[in-house]
């Protein structure tokens, strides 16, 4: 296999798999996202290191095929897992057109180490039994369906939504969520300075004014129940 699609975690460099380091430190070429952890990309002693930044998506497949055909050990580490709004998928449907082989190393998603994390539990037997993931940024320029989000009981998690938080805040509010639901803002989750903040969905965005991104945006009770369950499941 000569190219690795591998998932970095959320920023801690301590979160990535086994097999990832492994891989990693094997390289002959690293491609790497702004928000991976220079830690890891140090790991890759041996390695051309390649910095995403800048490059179109057709570039970064280009690049992946290019070093793929000459049958270099290539890692391209993603932020999170490759495959949670990371355009993993369109990296793959390169290296299969190209007839490259690929290996792929799953990574702890921003939205699986919440949780755990940040205390907010996403699904939760009396407060939420459902969880819906979205972008508050589509490809497309297309704005989400408010109309549906609005309607879908449960924890809605909003990846790339921090600058818009008013907005789809006021959105979901028209669209018949609560005023008085929980909200929370979780920014740079698992690096030295993660911060969560918790209100409710009417006054989420002046809670969160200042803070920096990468950031989520969680929606719904469990929320305002995150301290308690949290401090509860420590103890
Ligand atoms: C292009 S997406 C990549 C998501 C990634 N593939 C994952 O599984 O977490 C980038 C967005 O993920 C979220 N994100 C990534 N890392 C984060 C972190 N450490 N803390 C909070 N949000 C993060 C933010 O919403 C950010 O804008």
């Amino acid at each position: 296999v000569s190219v690795a699609i591998v998932g970095a975690g959320p920023g801690d460099p301590k979160l990535v798999t086994v097999r990832a380091l492994e891989l990693i430190r094997e390289c002959e070429v690293l491609v790497y996202d702004r928000l991976v952890a220079q830690e890891l990309v140090a790991e890759a002693a041996h390695a051309a290191c390649i910095s995403r930044d800048g490059m179109t998506q057709d570039e970064i497949n280009e690049l992946l095929v290019r070093y793929g055909r000459r049958g270099r050990r290539v890692v391209r580490l993603k932020g999170g897992d490759p495959f949670v709004f990371g355009r993993g998928a369109e990296e793959i449907e390169a290296l299969v057109a190209a007839g490259i082989a690929y290996e792929v190393v799953p990574g702890l998603s921003t939205f699986t180490a919440l949780p755990g994390l940040a205390g907010i539990p996403l699904t939760h037997r009396e407060i939420a039994g459902r969880v819906t993931v979205v972008t508050g940024t589509n490809a497309d320029g297309s704005d989400l369906d408010w109309e549906h989000l609005g309607a879908t009981p449960g924890t809605l998690v909003v990846f790339m939504g921090l600058a818009r938080l008013e907005e789809i805040a006021d959105n979901l509010m028209l669209a018949g969520r609560r005023a008085d639901e929980g909200a929370a803002v979780v920014s740079r989750l698992s690096w030295p300075d993660a911060e969560v903040r918790t209100a409710t969905l009417e006054t989420i965005g002046a809670a969160a004014r200042g803070m920096r991104g990468p950031a989520v945006v969680v929606v719904g009770d469990v929320a305002l129940h995150a301290n308690r369950l949290f401090s509860l499941a420590a103890a």
